[in-house]
């Protein structure tokens, strides 16, 4: 007898401060959360601890993961290059790569995928939007063997800034995109050591960029400001109690400063295409604080909201609570977006 082959894929988001995994399984059209779980770690020692303890103390279905890389070893770049076949374009690119990439050819571990055209100029008949992408093959490695040691099978490794973009694009369905073809929106995802901005109009990424600026600077702000250590800077943090005025002082110039960045890159972007960014949304740990989506609000000067990753999907109710999906659903946005790629199987 045939038996249905279950396609279900685990988004495995190693974060510097958080591990989250959701499982994702097709069914029909749409997708079920079949698994979740997730754990802080003190210790980048710990963190093979606390991957293992995320997926044991879960019920997932798989060991099939997909995971993501970030950091200064991952290079994205937009070129604009001579139109030719998708199948030509890896080697055009290793060709010149030592014009795009500031590491060694031999080094990294290139991809390439020729984009929709630009909407914002005048498409040429001759030119081509490509994004490449290049990691250092010792990063990759690394990762492959840090989760193969732990008994999983990695089948993609995606970059944390699009698999926001996919979880975007599946919370709010491709009709989004399609009303709102031509609007440029941000989305931020504000972790515990970066914040990740990707800028996109249609469906696709313009631009993106990593500020190493996020929830662990709000903390160490609050404890220098108010003179607590670190375990309670980060509870005041989470639970400002009766003075949330003094939390809010300690950490107005963090959000200044995450925002300043922001805004240069809202410029970099404007100057290039000519079209303003209008719209902001937060997702990650550190946009859990009370108030930032306020403070980034007045300062970058666009409506800016928190919006949740789990917009629309199911949750099988016997594996996975949730109710505490519910709670922490904004920091899941990388998890989710890595674990859509199911639909890839
Ligand atoms: N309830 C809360 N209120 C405020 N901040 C919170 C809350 N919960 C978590 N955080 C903060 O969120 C951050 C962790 O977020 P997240 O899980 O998105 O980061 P990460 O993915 O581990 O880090 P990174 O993406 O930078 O590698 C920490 O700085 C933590 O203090
Ligand atoms: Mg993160």
């Amino acid at each position: 007898m045939l038996r249905r082959r279950i396609k279900s894929l685990i988004g495995l988001d190693i974060g510097s401060k958080t591990i989250k995994a959701v499982e994702l399984t097709r069914e029909g059209h749409g997708f079920v959360m079949t698994g979740y779980g997730q754990t802080e770690f003190a210790s980048e020692e710990q963190r093979p601890d606390a991957i293992l303890e995320v997926l044991r103390e879960n019920s997932f279905h798989t060991k099939r993961v997909v995971t993501s890389v970030y950091g200064k070893s991952v290079i994205v770049r937009y070129l604009s290059m001579t139109r030719m076949p998708e199948e030509d374009l890896r080697n055009a690119i290793r060709y010149e790569a030592d014009k795009y990439i500031p590491f060694d050819v031999e080094d990294v571990v290139m991809d390439s995928q020729a984009l929709p055209d630009d909407q914002f100029h005048e498409a040429s008949e001759n030119e081509m939007r490509v994004l490449l992408v290049a990691v250092k093959k010792a990063l990759i490695e690394d990762h492959v063997s840090l989760l193969h040691g732990l008994g999983l099978q990695p089948t993609i490794i995606d970059v944390d800034s699009f698999a926001v973009g996919n979880a975007f694009e599946l919370s709010r369905g491709g009709s989004f995109y399609e009303e709102d073809s031509d609007r440029a929106i941000a989305l931020l995802d504000i972790g515990a050591n970066k914040t990740n901005i990707n800028i996109f109009c249609g469906g696709t990424s313009y631009f993106t960029r990593e500020i190493y600026l996020a929830g662990d600077d709000f903390t160490h702000a609050i404890g220098k400001r108010l003179g607590l250590d670190v375990d309670s800077a980060e509870h005041r943090k989470r639970e400002p109690g009766e003075h949330p005025e003094e939390v809010m002082e300690a950490v107005m110039p963090s959000f200044d400063d995450l925002a300043n960045e922001i805004l240069l890159s809202f410029d970099y972007f404007e100057n290039q295409f000519d079209r303003e960014v209008e719209e902001v949304y937060l997702s990650g740990g550190g946009a859990r604080m009370t108030g930032i989506d306020d403070a980034l609000e007045r300062t970058l000067s666009r409506p800016t909201h928190r919006w949740d990753p789990t917009e629309g999907i199911e949750v099988h109710e016997g594996t996975v609570d949730s109710e505490i999906v519910q709670y922490n659903a904004g920091q899941l946005a990388v998890a989710i977006g890595l674990a859509s790629r199911v639909q890839e199987l």
